[in-house]
């Protein structure tokens, strides 16, 4: 099976865009580690591990087509962040960016009546969704819970909670 040069140039785009995904949870889950946000940091550990998940995913399907796939130089990650908050509302920004490139994918896929790559993407689009919501709800606690030291706490523990592994949400 064929793809277009440009199906070809938006997944490998796509690999570079998941892979700087992991690098800048990586980088924010370290910042959160040495701040004391124990919970936040098992969170964006997690996180940057599902991202790598994403990328070899698409690693795998263009292999598997025989078509290599480009492994990327990454950019430098932000090492340093103002809050928790502020942390949570840039990686909301990243997954909507991700959400974009992922739908102009299906859009190229469904141009190209390329039905094996739009079969493919389904799953990153509903992935796109609960990571989207995720992150807003966790935003959202802010408003909820507060903003102080307490408040901060309490939110730490429930990302604590959200911390899931890629074994158990795996792309498979
Ligand atoms: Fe791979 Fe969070 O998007």
């Amino acid at each position: 099976m064929k793809l277009s040069k440009n199906m070809q140039n938006a997944l490998n785009n796509q690999i570079a865009l998941e892979a700087n995904a992991s690098n800048t949870y990586m980088a924010m889950a370290s910042w959160c580690e040495v701040t004391g946000y124990e919970g936040a940091s098992s969170f964006f550990y997690a996180q940057s591990d599902e991202e790598r998940t994403h990328m070899l995913k698409i690693v795998h399907y263009m292999n598997n087509l025989g078509i290599s796939a480009v492994i990327p130089a990454t950019k430098l990650p932000a090492t340093n962040f103002n809050s928790l908050e502020s942390i949570l509302k840039t990686a909301l920004k990243n997954e909507q960016m991700v959400t974009t490139a992922i739908h102009k994918m299906v859009e190229i896929a469904q141009k190209d009546k390329d039905h094996s790559t739009y079969a493919f993407l389904e799953w990153f689009v509903n992935e796109q969704v609960q990571e989207e919501t995720k992150f807003e709800t966790l935003i959202q606690k802010f408003e909820l819970i507060g903003r102080d030291k307490l408040a901060i706490n309490e939110i730490d523990k429930i990302l604590a909670a959200d911390a899931v592994t890629p074994a158990s949400d795996s792309p498979a």
